[in-house]
């Protein structure tokens, strides 16, 4: 018989709940499956019932489901402030599918590795200040890292004054967009440009006069080279038009914010957890010696099942939807909850181990690994950011010894929208190799 009521859930205040689901969401997410099973309700915000789902059937079927039926915009909505009212992530429906159609291509397998070799030299000039002996954290070296590349690969600037330009107001809008003052919906008062979010939005102004300035001489531009913006600016829609200025901003900024810190985030936790398994690192090193990748990959693969950045994704009914026995109301958000899902024990065996031969000589059963999500708002950049992580990891392996700064693991903490670790991952060079 078909249930009309949501999976049980916490009964705590609305607000209670999202204070838990904010400052520790591993905790959250651990109690609430260990007492409310594979799927359950929390309330997060006044409103919103919010219904984790961990099954692989039930996630498949969110991500197969219409995107007429759901949606993502309205989720996402906090972002349109600086991302703008075009940034894939705050649109929905034949708009969304129309903008995905152009940006899709320049990540296609073949145009992302002509990035390969950018990617390596970034990892190269990074790897080549870090001190040698003393304790450092190396989430920021992988944030400067993950920059450079985008900048290059994805909005086409070249060393020089004008890349140095946007370089500063860039990372400084990711750092103010990244604190908990500007993504509380609360938080969000100008109060004469000195609060948190007046800081960014004046930010937001000063990035788009310069990126406007930027596609302005790209346009211009009659011989343009591969990154992701030239390919965008030659694109055209069904209809034979071209994107336009406000889309190409709002695409550009998308993909930075959504590429740049997931991603240099994603690295920091594979060191951490490689270094913490001298075992996996002797057989990445002999594997490495030999030109060899498959077990970089199966670590790599391993890293994102055991430490997903991103904990969750979600899509908001817009009709009412059936999973299973249930049956949801419209306005209900279901959010396939990739943090638990890559922890089930009839999964994966010894779920809490770290084990990259796992991932060896084997396809994952799909719905079983989606640190990307899935469906038609399957991360863009997810080969994009596999090909990164493998480059980095390449060069950092084979050119210094790295070991953890403290034995303990890094715990799973919030920043903004990712699950980081608690320490930034504090590594200490032993020595250089190469
Ligand atoms: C390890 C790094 C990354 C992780 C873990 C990650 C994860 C995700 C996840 C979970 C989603 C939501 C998918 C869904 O709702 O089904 C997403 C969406 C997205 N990601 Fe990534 N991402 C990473 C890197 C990147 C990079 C490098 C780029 C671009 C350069 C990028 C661009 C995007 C965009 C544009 C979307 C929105 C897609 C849409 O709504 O159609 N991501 N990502």
């Amino acid at each position: 018989m078909t249930q009309t009521t949501l999976p049980p859930g916490p009964r705590r205040p609305a607000f209670v709940q999202t204070l838990e689901w904010i400052t520790n969401p591993e905790r959250f997410m651990r109690r609430c499956r260990d007492r409310y099973g594979s799927a359950f309700t929390v309330r997060l915000g006044p409103r919103a019932d919010v219904v984790f789902l961990t099954e692989p059937d039930a996630v498949r079927a969110v991500f197969q489901g219409s995107p007429q039926d759901m949606n993502m915009g309205d989720i996402n909505g906090l972002f349109r402030r600086v991302l703008g009212r075009k940034s894939l992530l705050v649109i929905d429906g034949d708009e969304h599918l129309q903008q995905r159609k152009l940006l899709l291509p320049p990540f296609h397998g073949e145009r992302v590795a002509q990035h390969t070799a950018a990617m390596l030299a970034a990892a190269e000039d990074d790897v080549a200040s870090w001190p040698v002996g003393a304790p450092f954290t190396l989430q920021p070296r992988m944030q400067s890292m993950t920059l450079n590349v985008i900048l290059g690969a994805v909005f086409g600037l070249q060393p020089g004054p004008r890349r140095d330009e946007l370089r500063v107001l860039l990372a400084r809008l990711l750092e103010l967009n990244t604190t908990l003052a500007t993504t509380l919906p609360q938080l969000r008062h100008e109060l004469g440009g000195r609060s948190p979010w007046g800081k960014l939005m004046s930010c937001t102004k000063e990035v788009d006069r310069a990126l406007y300035a930027e596609i302005a001489r790209r346009r211009e531009q009659s011989d343009r080279p591969g990154d992701v913006l030239s390919l965008l600016l030659d694109a055209e829609d069904e209809g034979g038009e071209p994107m336009t200025d406000r889309e190409l901003r709002d695409q550009l900024l998308t993909m930075l914010v959504a590429g740049h810190e997931t991603t240099a985030t994603a690295l920091a936790w594979a060191f951490e957890r490689i270094l913490r398994h001298p075992d996996v690192m002797m057989r990445l090193r002999a594997e490495l010696a030999h030109g060899e990748t498959s077990y970089l990959d199966a670590a790599i693969k391993e890293s994102l099942r055991l430490r997903p950045v991103v904990p969750i994704t979600a899509r908001k009914l817009a009709v009412p939807f059936s999973l299973g026995d249930r049956h949801y109301p419209a306005g209900t958000v279901l959010m396939p909850c990739i943090f638990l899902l890559h922890r089930k024990p009839d999964l994966y065996e010894a779920p809490e181990a770290f084990r990259p031969e796992r991932f060896l000589g084997t396809t994952s059963a799909p719905y079983t690994w989606i640190p990307f999500g899935g469906g038609v708002r399957r991360c863009l950049g997810a080969g994009f950011a596999l090909a990164e992580m493998r480059a980095v990891m390449q060069v950092v392996l084979s050119r210094v010894e790295l070991r953890p700064a403290q034995r303990r693991d890094e715990r799973i903490v919030r920043r903004a929208f990712t699950l980081s670790p608690s320490e930034g991952a504090r590594v200490v060079v032993e020595r250089r190799l190469a």
